[in-house]
């Protein structure tokens, strides 16, 4: 298959970390992006950065037109969607707040026109509010809730109506449509602190297994990544210092972060027909985060 020659982040480089001297180096993966995704038409929320910014980036590369949805930054959005652009597919940015029924309908409606259809969604679009339960607000956890859960029920049926609508075109896909929803490890490890964004994305998990069981028998396909701890700005905190990563590298086994690529690889393969059999799957892509790392030492 023809493959894009753009490079992964950091790919090839060793990431050596103080406290793991005994164990391997750690090598980036060198991987290209498979053209398995040509004539589509792909909307990614939240893409002007971080994950969502990887994802359209891949989706791109993999042959997809795509629209890099974003909430502030039109800049930053206009960017990613130029630099999409330079594989040789459309690309644009439009403005919408998810969990807003009409910017999301709104939304829908530009790309239809401009696009003609959507054959991927990726629910990316999310946000941490995090405060101690006892003060947290309920601003907080509205907006939590109304960006992570609400947001991606609101995206997910515009997309299915019009999935149906238009049916299977089997030159371009074998199914009428796929969406991507960006969970989290946090859709069942509990987080103390977050608990407004635990139960956001535990809310994913079954509205991800609710609507893929309810649309799969007209060939639309319904999945979930759940990142680990990714680079991105939503936690710096979590490994901007050494002493943060060392700490970080207790709850992820196969000792290293996350890079925005590694959700981007992903991403294209679900949404192609390569995964065409996997429907209502949680994929973790979280370098064994969720193996309880605790008991490794311990239990
Ligand atoms: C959160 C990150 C966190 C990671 C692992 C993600 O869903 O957004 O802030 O680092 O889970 O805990």
């Amino acid at each position: 298959m023809e493959a894009s020659n753009l490079r992964n982040q950091g790919a090839g480089t060793v990431q050596t970390l103080v406290s793991n001297a005994k164990y391997p180096q750690v090598v980036m993966p060198e991987c290209q992006v498979p053209k398995s995704l040509k004539g589509q038409r792909a909307l990614v929320t939240g893409a002007s950065s971080g994950i969502g910014k990887a994802v359209a980036t891949a989706l791109g590369q993999a042959g997809a037109d795509v629209v890099v949805n974003y909430i502030g930054g039109e800049a930053a959005a206009e960017e990613v969607a130029a630099a999409i652009s330079e594989a040789g597919v459309r690309a644009l940015a439009i403005q919408a707040d998810v969990s807003q029924e009409s910017q999301v309908k709104a939304m829908f409606a530009g790309m239809l026109k401009e696009f003609g259809t959507i054959d991927i969604l990726v629910n990316n679009a999310g946000l941490q509010k995090d405060a101690p339960l006892e003060d947290m607000t309920l601003a907080q956890w509205n907006t939590v809730i109304g960006v992570n859960l609400t947001g991606q029920f609101l995206c997910a049926r515009e997309a299915v109506r019009e999935f149906k609508r238009r049916g299977v075109v089997k030159e371009i896909s074998v199914s009428a449509g796929k969406i991507i929803c960006m969970s989290s490890v946090h859709e069942t490890i509990p987080w103390t602190g977050h608990v407004n964004y635990a139960a956001s994305k535990g809310g994913v998990m079954l509205m991800m297994k609710s609507i893929a069981q309810e649309v799969a028998p007209y060939r639309i396909r319904v999945n979930s990544i759940c990142p680990g701890a990714i680079r991105t700005p939503i936690n710096t905190n979590a490994w901007s210092t050494p002493e943060a990563y060392e700490v970080l590298m207790t709850l992820i086994p196969y000792k290293r972060i996350g890079e925005p690529d590694d959700i981007g690889r992903v991403a294209v393969f679900l949404a192609s027909d390569q995964s065409d059999y996997i429907n209502g799957a949680s994929i973790f892509v979280d370098g064994g985060m969720t193996l309880y790392p605790g008991f490794a030492t311990g239990g």
